[in-house]
């Protein structure tokens, strides 16, 4: 079972009242609508991943739609979240779909194929944008949705590789990276394997959507909650709040503590509707 790790502090900035309309905007394990609804909260949770989306526990207290958080503030209209009293969100992918689910987002499985979509629905795959975009935009998506220094070599390199043979699983792209690195680096692997997936979800462009749709949907004084963990999406959120001048009334950093290194990079922001 995943532990969201900064779920407490996140449930606690949410500021739950008894009977309160709650958005779970990433479901994931249901951790977040789970607590919400111990704290007496009524719940619409959301997530993109049909296979995430499993809730066994029936409850009228709440809903669970399969969706993109993108399209939040239509989804809280249809289903009676409309004002919402509070929306969280835990950004990224559950360990549960890193460890391996066979759709290659995890740099560790080598069978897995390159397919990377959240919902199977979605059109382009990993596969497909690696072997079709060409050597500048490749550049482009490695450097803008990673910042990984390698980036024009590792771009250089899948061309070159995609003329002899199709880049198809996961062990194709990490043979490549470690070819241009010179050696096993995991940190390059992870960061060009991460650039690829924000690339198949749209992660950044739907991530500015949902803040826009989220602060539609919340009363005033409602609290907006999102977790990251990775600076670029915390880059979004923070700059979304500072241009459209809401109050953020705070902000958790868990760089400090001795945690793993994916929970190190956690932080939490809360912004208030004025
Ligand atoms: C870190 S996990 C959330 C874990 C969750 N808080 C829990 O307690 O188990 C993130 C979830 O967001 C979902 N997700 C990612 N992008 C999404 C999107 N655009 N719309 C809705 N859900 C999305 C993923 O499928 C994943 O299940």
């Amino acid at each position: 079972m995943h532990t969201p790790v900064l779920l407490q502090p996140a449930l606690d900035a949410l500021n739950i009242r008894k009977g309160g309309l709650y958005i779970d905007a990433t479901f994931g394990q249901g951790g977040y609508s789970r607590e919400i609804l111990k704290r007496g909260g009524r719940v619409l949770a959301i997530d993109y991943d049909g296979s995430q989306a499993r809730w066994l526990n029936k409850s009228d207290k709440m809903i669970l739609v399969v969706d993109n958080f993108s399209r939040i503030e239509s989804l809280a209209k249809s289903y009676g979240f409309f004002p919402a009293d509070g929306v969280v969100a835990d950004l990224g992918l559950s360990m549960d779909q890193l460890a391996g689910n066979g759709r290659g987002f995890s740099y560790k499985n080598d069978q897995d194929p390159l397919d990377m979509r959240i919902n199977k629905s979605s059109e382009v795959s990993g596969c497909d944008i690696i072997n079709s975009y060409s050597q500048e935009k490749l550049y482009e998506v490695f450097s803008k949705n990673s910042e990984e220094v390698n980036s024009r070599s590792v771009a250089d390199a899948v061309v070159v590789s995609r003329r002899i043979k199709k880049i198809e699983t996961v062990g194709d792209l990490k043979k490549i990276i470690d070819g241009v690195v010179g050696r096993e680096d995991a940190r390059t692997k992870a960061r060009i394997f991460q650039a690829l997936r924000i690339e198949v979800n749209q992660e950044f462009a739907n991530l500015k959507l949902f803040l826009e749709g989220a602060v539609g949907v919340l009363k005033k004084e409602g609290r907006l909650v999102v977790v990251t963990f990775h600076s670029l999406e915390d880059r979004i959120v923070k700059s979304f709040a500072r241009n459209r001048g809401f109050k953020e009334t705070g902000k958790k950093n868990f760089g400090f503590q001795k945690r793993s290194r994916f929970e190190r990079s956690a932080m939490l922001r809360v912004i208030s509707k004025i």
